[in-house]
């Protein structure tokens, strides 16, 4: 294992190491003279700040960027005052992608007064060869440019970018390298995401995520259950592991193995508390893994298990590979498993050819299975994949219309699910100082819902149990025991 700390005693004059992440190590180094450099000229310390755009995957990878950022030394800052700022981007919607180049523009004036100011956009969005195109022609004034499959180079990128003053754009098309013990910044002290796989192979077909995040890779259990140690030892007690299918964990590895072995394993460990994971996909969730849930004392009662439509017929055109009746089924044998478990979705309104019929399938189902809640998407053409050359793609009117049917369907059942443990103590990891109210704190309970009550800063990172007093829709508000 690669010490971090011993970065001042690399020869930053001697060629870079080949292998990785010793060479990452020596660029970071590398980096570390110039932001000594830049003090000692400035007075002070250049600052840098990491905006994430996209999902929990996309969170992860930006501690990562900011794990090597602080390793260089660079000090952290708001988006104002930043020297450095990257953009990691997501492109799963338009929308995300929108929001991007509004922001990059807003940078353009900020960049003109600020002589120091190097902008880095890295993340799915870049995987796609028309942004970077656009980017050349209209967004000149951005410095660095990398994408899903080389983040491991950032250090590398940053140190290209310093010695000359030429744009770096470094986008790989896919990869088959998982490189391991590069530094990170949790931004939680008490939990962490963990990636346990990497890309996806599913290809559903309305999603860019294949397209841009490479085919699916497991990561070595052994490197798993070591960095969890690792964070355990550093005062994690709660984790989220990460991948964009987790119920085909291990399928490609020398060794295979399933995902809910590498649970078992992950029980184990000493001081974790709590295990999360995300997403699962209902095709791949198996009775081992069931069985794995029912008996575990730190999996957390809660399962986000995105159904995108009920009606068998978009299922099939989406590629989803089950059927509305085996969903249902899989959601039985869940609850009667695990009879106090939260389930969550996904579901997208508007896919190419739904008809009213087919609507009133996904409407079934959210009554059916009386979600705890729901993340509604209204479908979202993305250019290469299949569905964006599907006949039929709907009007906006009629899907507005469905998406707001669909939503108060979702928020009137949450409300009644949540409200069923009104008057139960339960045990809250405290996460926060409450937004609203400085003399409460926010702690997030095993099903994933929030409760706000009376306490102090002290009691953050730390499992208390609480008496869930009152159910306002989707959260609590309770009261210490
Ligand atoms: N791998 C996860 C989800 C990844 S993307 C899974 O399979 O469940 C997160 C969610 O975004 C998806 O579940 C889907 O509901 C939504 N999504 C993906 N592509 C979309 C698109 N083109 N338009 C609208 N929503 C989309
Ligand atoms: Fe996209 Fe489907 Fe893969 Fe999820 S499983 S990332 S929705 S292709
Ligand atoms: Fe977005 Fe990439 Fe995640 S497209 S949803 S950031 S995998």
């Amino acid at each position: 294992m690669y010490q971090e700390n011993d970065l001042d005693k690399i020869d930053i004059h001697a060629e870079p190491p080949i292998e990785e992440p010793a060479r990452q190590y020596y660029f970071m180094a590398k980096c570390r003279k110039w932001v000594k450099g830049f003090e000692q000229r400035n007075g002070r310390l250049p600052k840098s700040c990491v905006l994430n755009f996209g999902c929990q995957m996309n969170a992860r990878d930006s501690e990562k960027l900011r794990g090597i950022l602080r390793e260089m030394g660079y000090a952290e800052a708001s988006e104002e005052q930043a020297d450095f700022i990257i953009f990691n981007t997501c492109t799963v919607r338009e929308n995300a992608n929108t929001r991007v180049y509004g922001r990059l523009g807003q940078l353009k004036p900020q960049k003109k007064k600020n002589p120091h100011m190097m902008i880095g956009l890295c993340g799915c969005m870049m995987q796609e060869p028309e942004v970077v195109e656009k980017l050349k022609k209209s967004y000149r004034f951005v410095d660095i440019i990398f994408g899903t499959h080389n983040i491991f180079k950032f250090a590398e990128l940053v140190a290209t970018r310093l010695e000359s003053d030429r744009t770096v754009i470094d986008i790989w098309k896919d990869t088959d390298q998982i490189v391991e013990d590069l530094p990170n910044e949790r931004k939680y002290t008490f939990k962490s995401g963990i990636n346990i796989m990497f890309g996806c192979n599913n290809f559903c077909s309305y999603c860019i995520v294949p397209y841009v995040r490479g085919r699916e890779r497991s990561r070595d259990p052994k490197a798993i259950v070591r960095e969890i140690e690792k964070l355990v030892a550093d005062g994690v007690s709660e984790v989220m592991l990460l991948g964009q299918n987790v119920n085909s964990y291990g399928k490609t590895l020398d060794t295979p193995m399933t995902f809910a072995q590498l649970l078992r394993e992950i029980e184990k460990i000493e001081g974790l508390h709590r295990i999360r994971f995300m997403t699962s996909h209902p095709k791949d969730l198996s009775d081992e893994l069931i069985e794995v849930m029912a008996d575990s004392k730190k999996i957390c009662k809660h399962l986000h298990l995105p159904v995108q439509s009920g009606s068998t017929n978009i299922l099939t055109k989406m590629n989803r590979r089950y059927t509305k009746e085996q969903y249902l089924n899989l959601v039985e044998k869940i609850r009667r498993a695990v009879p106090d478990i939260s389930l969550t979705t996904d579901i997208i309104v508007g896919f190419p050819g739904e008809t009213e019929e087919d609507f009133e399938e996904t409407l079934d189902v959210v009554r059916k299975v009386r979600y705890d809640s729901a993340f509604t998407f209204i479908y979202s053409k993305r250019t290469g994949t299949p569905a964006a050359v599907m006949e039929d793609q709907i009007p906006e009117d009629v899907i507005k219309n469905r998406f707001d049917r669909l939503l108060k369907e979702v928020q009137a059942i949450a409300a009644e699910t949540c409200a069923v443990h009104e008057g139960t103590v339960k045990e809250a990891l405290v996460e926060n100082i409450c937004d609203h109210d400085p003399e409460m704190v926010t702690g997030r309970l095993s099903n994933n819902l929030l409760v706000h009550f009376r306490g102090g800063k002290e009691l953050i990172g730390k499992y208390v149990d609480v008496e869930l007093s009152e159910c306002r829709g989707f959260y609590y508000i309770g009261a210490m025991r």
